[in-house]
Formats: C-alpha cells, sequence, structure tokens
C-alpha cells in the first residue's frame, strides 16, 4: 500500500513537469475553462510574422548596415501638407547642432563638435536611406534617434533636409 502510494505522487510529479500554461499535456487538453483559450495574454510576445513574408507596418525591420540601408526607397513623398511636420520635427530634433539651415551652425554644436555642413553636394548626393539610417542609429558622436523618431518621422526629416539643400 506504501508502495502504491509512492508510485501515484511519483506519477502526478511526472504529470505536472510535463503540461504546459495552456493546461495541455502533448496533445491531450485536460482543462477546457475560458482561461485558456488561443487569445493573446498580457505581456505576451507578438506573434512572429507568417514564414516568407515581411513586416510591412507596425514591426520595423532589422537595418544590417548603412550600405544596405542606402538602397532603401523612401515611402514618404514630400506635400505641402507634410511641409510642416517635416519642417517641425527636423527644428526639433536635428537644428540644435545642425542649425536650421542644416549647416552645422546650432547652438548646441558650438560647445559640442561641429556637425558638417549637410547642404554641400556631398550630401546632396547621399541617397535618403543612408540618412535614415544615420538618424536611426547615429554616427560617431552624433545620438541615435531610434527611440524618439519613429520610423516615418525619419523619412519626414529626410524630405526637409532636400528642401534645405536646394
Ligand atoms: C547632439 C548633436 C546632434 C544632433 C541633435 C543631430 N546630429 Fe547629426 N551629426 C552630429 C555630429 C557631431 C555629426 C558628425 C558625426 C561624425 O563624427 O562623423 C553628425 C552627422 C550627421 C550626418 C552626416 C553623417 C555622415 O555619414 O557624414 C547626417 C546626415 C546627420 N548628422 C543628420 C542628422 C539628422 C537628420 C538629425 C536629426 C534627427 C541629427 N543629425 C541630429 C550631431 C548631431
Amino acid at each position: 500500500m506504501k508502495n502504491l502510494t509512492y508510485i501515484v505522487v511519483l506519477l502526478a510529479v511526472a504529470l505536472a513537469a510535463c503540461t504546459n500554461d495552456n493546461g495541455e499535456i502533448g496533445n491531450y487538453r485536460y482543462r477546457t475553462d475560458m482561461h485558456t483559450q488561443p487569445s493573446f495574454k498580457k505581456l505576451e510576445d507578438p506573434l512572429p510574422p507568417v514564414k516568407n513574408t515581411v513586416p510591412v507596418s507596425g514591426i520595423e525591420a532589422p537595418l544590417r548596415d548603412s550600405a544596405s540601408a542606402a538602397r532603401l526607397l523612401n515611402p514618404v513623398k514630400w506635400t505641402p501638407e507634410n511641409a510642416d511636420s517635416s519642417k517641425f520635427l527636423y527644428e526639433t530634433h536635428c537644428s540644435p547642432c545642425h542649425g536650421l539651415s542644416a549647416k552645422g551652425d546650432g547652438p548646441v554644436a558650438a560647445k559640442f563638435q561641429q556637425p558638417p555642413d549637410l547642404t554641400t553636394d556631398k550630401y546632396k548626393r547621399i541617397p535618403d536611406g543612408y540618412i535614415y539610417y544615420v538618424i536611426r542609429n547615429g554616427k560617431l558622436i552624433m545620438p541615435s534617434y531610434y527611440e524618439s523618431v519613429k520610423s516615418h518621422e525619419r523619412w519626414l526629416i529626410v524630405n526637409h533636409l532636400r528642401t534645405l539643400q536646394k
């Protein structure tokens, strides 16, 4: 009788170790209350994208290096309607160092390190995707704006920079 108790306890422990949070042991579902259901749970990771597809919104695709970033096409066109937002974003995030006209003469530049003049031919030729990359990842002493400037806003800033280069 004592041995049987041991076996039952051992079996219970073994079973508990094989179950998961969804009330399943392997393919067998032993709990069917509403708590265990396929809906999203608090703090659960987002579902991974379907195999062989890439996310087009929401999740930002990882950018490996500036060379691959340079090949990105700017999906945001300059329009009279979004020009004000572009200007506002540039003046908020970039002008303290790069200056209102992007010549590298912002008030912080004097006390920091003088950034390059972004209105020169060199930067006119640089692809939109490269500038997007610099905003996202920073460059040497320039900080990354990954957190504070979202993907769509980075393209808007690129568009404003292009108008300053004219
Ligand atoms: C805190 C000051 C600061 C701010 C704010 C800042 N930058 Fe810079 N930026 C720099 C400095 C310094 C450099 C030169 C980096 C280096 O050492 O190569 C630079 C370089 C650059 C370059 C040239 C990169 C290259 O490869 O030559 C671009 C483009 C640029 N910044 C765009 C921006 C944009 C757009 C913003 C706004 C989102 C911005 N920066 C905000 C300081 C700043």
